[in-house]
């Protein structure tokens, strides 16, 4: 308020435009934000009274989003002039203020600013990264985690998120895979609408809420080749039976904005496909928000040789239902919209409509009236150790036990008196976050060398030592963003002395703890791999550290499935723990001593080698069915483990699958139960999954498709009886056959169980 004084009263108009202010956002400094929706009639009718007052430059001006990574005189200008309806990459709640007074002192009609970021998997508090988070299975967590990430970065003046990332990922060649939910439709969906509830709460606008994007609309993830950013070759059964099913769920759920991709789709760029942008996203789903352009995805249209120069690919995102063109230093909108305006093109009514939504979401989230964030509150948010206690928890939550001989794990306290911690990820606090870690304090991220030592001090005797070295052969761009300067490689003979060392210490000790896997920047945006291997010499080492003969934990730090085929013989326990985020290493040290038990499964089916690749479990069946195991000659074709699974310190035993009824007409739905019973002697979670198969039809249809799951947690004994539903939403797909959605009378397997493989069986049909 004080900073607002000055600054207006420094000169005349200066105060006058001050007053206007103040007569226009009477009493609102200060305030709380809305405790209830706006009316949505309240809503259209002061947006439609600023759009009378706005000129067509000036609404040009909402349309564009600039990076802004450093002080730039440029983005000042283009601020204090209206040019801009957004900025993204400011985190400082000063800086964001500053801005906010430039827009909504020094432009006409006192129009703020919306404030975006990348927060993917927290913000201060690092969360598992969201393959994790689709591995826990629990969408009530996802809730939770992003409900924390957005009071954190709302904490700093931060209103808009660029999240969730819903791109299904068959290809886990595709750095992405690791920034979402993974090859299910059913799982991704569920795990979108947990994600934008917790962005955006109750409403659009809430307190302590961001304003959630789904992302990258849509089949970035079926990249060819598993390349970043190449075009993708998608029928229209795999768009809308598969990839775009999250994002439907996400706009069911109320999502207020989505980002388009950045690759061909079919020959169209995401960016420029208006039967994406337009007829699916708008005619057929209702969706109401607005949407923005990857980073410079409008200018790249020209790049792919689809729009003639800017000018044109300005023209074309615009009509194919861009809203907001997000790009670093200038935007194709703001240089060549006026024109083709004035050269109709482009007409006003576009303009108008194209700013709309934006101004909508503005008035949403009380940014007329509260456009300043208040910076003594967010060091005391950023700093809550609940978040850091829900981050603990959703990183025990989210790791999975892929292998468990002689039960291993969990380890029995007192009995190792000297273990030994190796690898090149034990202790590195990066590769303990993840990719998109921007405003976390990288110092205080615990990883698993610290937190075993947290728990073990005084009572056992821990060494660590990496082992090798380990780096990208090409750098990331986000290393030079966050300014990472890789440390020097190893010269041969230090090289060989950290192999010995690191073996010397195995052989010397009770126990040898490995945390191997990739380097945060080895999956990500721009991460993608020609290979599943363990990268470096990490095999070597592991197969050293194996030959001493002492027992062996694994546990894997990654993104993306890896080819563990020698480990999977040879290493008695391996666990999964993914990159997990700001308290992973105490996470994963109560995992390890059984303070907290395993309960995640598998997002993918993980697969033997890049070879199988894809090999998703939804596959049709096909000629031989009996040698789908053997359809190469030197290698098995099934996966390593199979989509939904994971071990648990405990036993579950499934029962009584009964359906309520065993014959249906369209329309109608059919409730499952089964009993599942904690067979062990402790207290642990299980996820029983439905699966079900039509057996004829208009269209072959997969062999199994996930259509429910429930995380549950069972006392050592106790039984429970698990319900699910099955329903048009569940029976209905659509067809290549009609072009449109169908549930048709056939008959139907059901399976329910503890992963993809679940045995027990029933059958159902549909007839009219
Ligand atoms: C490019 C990425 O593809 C997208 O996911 C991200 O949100 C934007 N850059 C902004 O950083």
């Amino acid at each position: 308020m004080k900073l607002t004084l000055r600054r207006a009263l420094s000169s005349f108009a200066g105060m006058l435009v001050f007053l206007l202010v103040l007569t226009l956002v009477p009493i609102a400094l200060g305030q709380t934000p809305s405790n209830a929706p706006l009316d949505d009639r309240a809503v259209r009718e002061r947006v439609d009274s600023l759009l009378k007052q706005m000129t067509i430059e000036e609404k040009i001006g909402q349309l564009s989003q600039l990076f802004r990574f450093a002080p730039s005189k440029e983005i000042d200008e283009a601020v204090a002039k209206g040019q801009v309806g957004s900025l993204l990459f400011v985190t400082d709640p000063a800086i964001i203020n500053n801005y906010q007074h430039m827009a909504v002192e020094q432009t006409r009609l006192h129009i703020p600013l919306i404030f975006g970021f990348d927060v993917i998997h927290g913000f201060r508090t690092i969360f598992p990264v969201p393959i994790a988070m689709a591995a826990s299975w629990d969408p009530s967590g996802a809730v939770r985690e992003q409900a924390i990430a957005a009071k954190e970065a709302r904490a700093v003046g931060i209103h808009w998120a660029f999240a969730p990332m819903l791109d299904i990922a068959r290809d886990p060649r595709w750095g992405r895979i690791v920034e979402g939910a993974g090859e299910d439709p059913y799982l991704g969906s569920a795990m979108a609408t947990a994600q934008v509830r917790g962005f955006q709460g109750d409403f659009i606008g809430s307190p302590d809420h961001l304003l959630a994007c789904m992302k990258h609309y849509a089949a970035y993830g079926a990249a060819e080749g598993g390349r970043d950013y190449d075009a993708s070759y998608l029928p229209e059964t795999l768009l809308y039976n598969v990839y775009l099913q999250p994002f439907h769920a996400a706009v069911q759920a109320g999502v207020g904005s989505a980002m388009s991709a950045y690759m061909d789709l079919n020959d169209v760029p995401a960016t420029g496909n208006r039967w994406l942008l337009h007829d699916v996203l708008r005619e057929q789903w209702k969706f109401n928000g607005f949407v923005v352009s990857d980073a410079n995805a409008v200018r790249s249209l020209e790049t792919h040789g689809y729009a003639k120069d800017l000018y044109d690919a300005a023209v074309i995102a615009l009509r194919s239902g861009v809203n907001m063109e997000m790009a670093i230093g200038f935007t194709a909108f703001g240089r060549n919209l006026p024109a083709a305006v004035q050269k109709g093109d482009i007409t006003p009514e576009q303009v108008t409509e194209a700013v709309r939504p934006i101004l909508e979401m503005k008035v949403r989230f009380g940014l007329f009236e509260h456009p300043y964030v208040d910076e003594a509150r967010a060091p005391q948010v950023l700093a809550s150790p609940e978040h850091r206690t829900a981050a603990r928890v959703a990183a025990e939550r989210s790791a999975v036990l892929l292998r468990n001989e002689g039960s291993l794990l969990p380890l029995k306290k007192g009995v190792y008196k000297k273990i030994a911690i190796i690898g090149p990820l034990a202790d590195s606090q990066a590769n303990t976050l993840g990719s998109w870690v921007f405003q976390s304090e990288v110092q205080e991220t615990v990883t698993l060398l610290a937190g075993l030592r947290n728990e073990l001090a005084g009572r056992v005797d821990v060494s660590y030592a990496p082992g090798i070295q380990m780096s990208r052969k090409f750098p990331s761009f986000f290393d030079e963003i966050l300014h990472h300067t890789p440390s020097p490689a190893w010269p041969p003979e230090q090289a060989k002395e950290e192999m010995s060392k690191a073996i010397g210490l195995a052989a010397a000790s009770d126990l040898a703890i490995l945390a191997l896997g990739e380097n945060q920047d080895m999956s990500g945006e721009a991460a993608s791999r020609e290979s599943l291997d363990l990268p470096s010499q990490e095999e070597q080492l592991l197969e050293a550290v194996v030959a001493t003969g002492k027992p062996v934990v694994l546990v894997l730090l990654n993104g993306r499935p890896l080819d563990i085929r020698w480990a999977v013989k040879h290493v008695p326990a391996i666990l999964e723990v993914w990159y997990p985020g700001t308290q992973g290493g105490n996470a994963v040290t109560n995992l390890l001593f059984g303070d907290a038990v395993p309960g995640g499964k598998l997002p993918f089916a993980w697969p033997r080698n890049s070879g199988q690749i894809p090999i998703n479990y939804a596959h049709n069946t096909t000629q031989s069915p009996e040698d789908q195991g053997k359809r190469y000659w030197e290698e098995e074709s099934t996966p390593l483990f199979p989509f939904g699974f994971g071990l648990s310190y405990s036993t579950f035993l499934f029962s009584d699958l009964k359906l309520s009824r065993d014959r249906i007409k369209p329309g109608e739905s059919i409730d499952v139960t089964v009993e599942v019973e904690n067979t062990g002697s402790s207290t642990a979670d299980e996820v029983p999954q439905l699966y079900i198969h039509q057996k004829y039809g208009g269209t072959s249809r997969p062999a199994r498709e996930l259509k429910g799951f429930e995380r549950i947690t069972l006392a050592a004994h106790e039984k429970k009886t698990v319900h699910f539903s099955l329903g048009t939403p569940e029976l209905s797909y659509w067809s290549t056959a009609t072009k449109g959605w169908v549930e048709e009378p056939s008959a139907f397997d059901v399976w329910v169980g503890p992963d993809s493989t679940a045995s027990l069986h029933s059958t159902f049909v549909i007839a009219p």
